[in-house]
């Protein structure tokens, strides 16, 4: 089933994308959680910082596992998402960080690195309690770019242009030429396992290709089209995102 919530700006998509993370926590203090970067869900991550500091949340008992990692940068490089991550929320919650997973960023042998990552989704996940997700302006999730079939396990991606562009837009200083063009994505099998799946759409540029992947047939050339297939979606954006069309389709 495919809920559609469409709050009014940025601000109240992140406080209830929070809401949300955190009502699987309560319900479940030991629950997996799938996480995302870029830069839709940083207002959610403060947000839940604010929850813990409040003493309204505890973490300690969570296990999360991140989508994706660019192929060549260590943990420490800070436009790496493990310092993204440790920087826009494990560092500020008492979350076991040896609990928090993030592919091997710095693994060259790209066969061994997507082999081990799936490897230890199976034994340390199994399946998500709940899956975060963003869109890219291609229909990515994750890193699974349009292709002409859905990539089931973890893989070794090359960017497209439009994403390099985008991440340089938004990171490295507006440098294409520091993006790495390879990353490791979690594959959409492992994504589709997730019990509960919120994809964050905010922000004008996502209206047109929320639009395709919720209204538009299920391709792999719109990656997230297929969650139009998976049983238990929120779709969560601001009015600039989700348009007439697709906030009829959750009523
Ligand atoms: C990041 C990720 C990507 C982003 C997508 C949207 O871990 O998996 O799929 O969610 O590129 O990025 P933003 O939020 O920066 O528009």
């Amino acid at each position: 089933m495919l809920q559609v919530v469409c709050k009014k700006d940025y601000e109240e998509a992140s406080r209830a994308a929070a809401d949300l993370i955190a009502a699987q926590i309560l319900l479940k203090p030991d629950c997996k959680i799938g996480l995302a970067t870029g830069s839709t869900p940083v207002g959610a991550y403060a947000e839940l910082v604010r929850k813990y500091e409040a003493g309204e949340l505890d973490f300690s008992k969570v296990t999360t596992a991140n989508l994706d990692e660019y192929k060549g940068l260590p943990g420490t490089h800070d436009q790496s998402y493990r310092y993204f991550m440790d920087s826009n929320l494990f560092d500020h919650v008492n979350i076991d960080k040896s609990r928090t997973f993030v592919p091997n960023g710095v693994e060259e042998d790209a066969v061994k690195a997507c082999k081990d990552y799936d490897e230890l989704l199976d034994r340390e996940i199994g399946a998500f309690d709940i899956q975060l997700l963003g869109i890219g302006g291609d229909g990515h999730i994750g890193f699974n770019e349009p292709a002409d079939a859905f990539c089931v396990n973890t893989q070794c991606i090359k960017l497209e242009e439009q994403t390099i562009r985008d991440n340089a837009r938004l990171f490295f200083n507006g440098n294409l030429d520091e993006v790495p063009k390879e990353a490791y994505t979690m594959g959409i099998g492992f994504i589709m396992r997730s019990r509960k799946i919120l994809i964050m759409a905010t922000g004008p540029k996502k209206r047109d290709i929320v639009e395709k992947a919720f209204c538009g047939p299920v391709t792999p050339w719109v990656p997230a089209s297929i969650l139009q297939l998976h049983p238990d979606v929120v779709l969560l954006g601001d009015e600039a995102a989700i348009s007439e069309k697709v906030r009829a389709l959750g009523k």
